[in-house]
């Protein structure tokens, strides 16, 4: 079950190869996308493509695969050989690296998806928007773990694509890790959001909600006690 309003509004991803969550989160109805990466496989603890076909059968977005080679020819075949065996909607994530460009230009050649990812700077984005990238993946919460402000590359990337708006790459913001990443990246413009089950919950919750459905159901209970339901 995608979000109706995927096309026009910013995109939620799930970033986890955990399949009991995903069908939590594809459950609320506004899931749109799936990202996983080597280290959410190995803690899945499953078969790297069963795990994954898995994913592309509980949500309609594009699911997330990366490639491990790290020469183009590798990649190349690796990413071939993921969406001969794998759903339609998987798309081959790849990193960014030159190796990687070459890879994401032949693969966008073939009319394959591609999610660039391990971006930290706006030239990287940009280099792999001009190799035809369909998403390119900054890593916000990475940046902020050395020190530095990881927000303020996405400004930065948005900025460039403000300046070229011809680039019809999207930009996934990732390594995000609390909701407050995920609101100043809806204000940038950015296109994409993927994000742990933990900000999904967090997203959607608040304490004025919860006191307000207590209230009234306190209240309904008279209501119905009184047999005026
Ligand atoms: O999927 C890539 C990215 O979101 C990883 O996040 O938390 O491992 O930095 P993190």
């Amino acid at each position: 079950m995608k979000c109706l309003l995927h096309h026009t509004c910013m995109e939620f991803f799930l970033d986890t190869a955990d399949v009991d969550e995903i069908r939590e989160i594809a459950s609320w109805g506004i899931l749109d996308g799936v990202t996983t990466n080597p280290s959410l496989i190995k803690k899945s603890g499953r078969d790297f493509k069963q795990v994954v076909a898995e994913i592309a059968s509980i949500c309609e977005g594009p699911i997330s695969a990366e490639v491990t080679a790290m020469d183009t020819d590798g990649m190349v075949q690796q990413a071939l050989e993921l969406k001969n065996e794998l759903p339609e909607n998987v798309i081959i994530k790849i990193p960014c690296i030159p190796e990687g460009l070459a890879a994401t230009k032949i693969l966008t050649e073939k009319g394959i998806k591609t999610n660039v990812t391990l971006i930290f700077s706006a030239a990287q984005a940009l280099m792999a928007a001009k190799a035809g990238a369909t998403y390119v993946s900054p890593f916000i919460g990475r940046i902020d773990d050395t020190g530095h402000d990881g927000m303020t590359l996405i400004a930065e990337i948005m900025e460039t694509w403000n300046n070229y708006p011809d680039i019809t790459t999207k930009v996934l913001a990732a390594s995000i890790r609390h909701p407050t990443h995920v609101l100043q990246c809806i204000q940038l413009g950015a296109h994409t959001a993927t994000m742990p089950t933990k900000i999904f919950r967090q997203l959607i919750k608040h304490p004025l909600t919860d006191k307000g459905i207590d209230g009234f159901m306190k209240d309904w209970a008279e209501v119905e006690a009184a047999g005026k339901a």
